[in-house]
């Protein structure tokens, strides 16, 4: 093919039209517009897609405030969909814990046990709620993620398991002497070898299923937010750069609240030209992926109704010249 054969149309149409895609991250620093994307986005999915599910697994939890509505760690319908689920999650790691971690009456915290080795217990949490999804088995899960450095660490999970997981079993030898004197005073509360064991290689087993799908184009994408400034545009490059590094898809960017100046305000032409600067700058840095450029609006984009309105903003390019007016907006 030649350069020209590429046409890497402004919006994220090539997601909707992408049968195979299972796993889609939505992240980007604080307050950019991640969760207000991730909802727009499930909206879209929702109309070709057999079932969505939402997910949040940002301690802040801000599904809940974007719908209106509350969630909790199991999927919930969102109100006036017959096929789009929202849930969030508590990406603590004695939120997720597998039973066997901190549900015996021995009086041993398996959690703190593992909790000397970095990730471990993050890695299982991961892994139960891997396995709970997966279960579920929704044509697509969309994961509003909490911003960037916290959502790379829960990406590379897999590999820090791997390691983590060796220190482990040879630690686990080291204890089995233990653990049999603790047995045999007191009694068959504590958790057998075997048992713990085998928690151990059921999450490591869904940990690397994980990994494999999320290294594969087919089945995952992770789709960065920024807006139009220097600190976003950096952070932006430095997420891709680290995504490519592990082996993570990336077709799209979402690029949030660019200034559309109505009228011949001081304010707005000031803003307007210094997002100038930056969104030639994404042009030129992101040359080979969707990118999507969305107005920011005079309202919030709250509630089921701004939402659906907002999420059509990701399959056409917006025209200033037809402003889009939220239902919360006040004249
Ligand atoms: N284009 C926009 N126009 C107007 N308001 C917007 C726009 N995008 C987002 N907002 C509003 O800005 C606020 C922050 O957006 P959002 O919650 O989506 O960001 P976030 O990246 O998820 O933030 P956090 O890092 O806190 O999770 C919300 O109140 C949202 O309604
Ligand atoms: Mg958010
Ligand atoms: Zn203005």
């Amino acid at each position: 093919m030649s350069e020209g054969d590429f046409d890497y149309e402004p919006t994220i149409k090539n997601l909707l039209e992408k049968d195979t895609l299972k796993w889609i991250f939505v992240g980007g620093k604080g307050g950019v517009g991640k969760t207000t994307t991730s909802c727009s986005l499930a909206i879209q999915l929702a109309k070709v897609k057999k079932s969505v599910l939402l997910i949040s697994t940002d301690p802040a939890h801000n599904l809940s405030d974007a719908f209106g509505q509350k969630f909790s760690k199991h999927p919930q319908l969102v109100n006036g969909f017959t096929n789009l689920s929202a849930m969030e999650i508590d990406p603590k790691p004695e939120a997720n814990a597998p039973e066997v971690m901190n549900n015996n009456n021995s009086g041993l915290n398996l959690q703190e046990l593992v909790s000397g080795i970095p990730g471990i217990d993050e890695a299982m949490s991961f892994a139960e709620v891997m396995k709970l999804v997966k279960s579920l088995e929704f044509s697509v899960v969309v994961f509003d993620t909490a911003p960037t450095g916290h959502t790379l660490r829960l990406l590379s999970i897999p590999s820090l398991m791997d390691k983590s997981f060796g220190k482990l079993m040879s630690m686990q030898q080291n204890f089995s002497g233990v653990f049999s004197a603790f047995s045999s005073v007191m009694g068959p509360d504590i958790p057998s070898m075997d048992t713990i064991e085998s928690t151990l290689n059921n999450s490591k087993k869904t940990i690397e299923e994980v990994n494999v799908q999320f290294k594969n184009p087919d089945l995952t994408t992770f789709v960065p937010v920024c807006i139009p400034e220097f600190l976003s545009v950096y952070e932006t490059e430095r997420l891709i750069q680290e995504l490519t590094k592990l082996d993570i898809d990336v077709q799209n960017v979402i690029v949030n609240q660019i200034v559309y100046p109505e009228q011949d305000c001081g304010l707005c032409n000031a803003r307007k030209k210094m997002q100038k600067k930056y969104l030639d700058q994404i042009d030129d840095l992101y040359i080979d992926f969707h990118i999507t450029k969305l107005p920011l609006l005079k309202a919030e984009v709250r509630g089921v109704d701004s939402l659906k309105l907002f999420s059509q903003l990701l399959v056409t390019q917006y025209d200033p010249t037809h402003p889009l007016t939220l239902p919360n907006e006040s004249k």
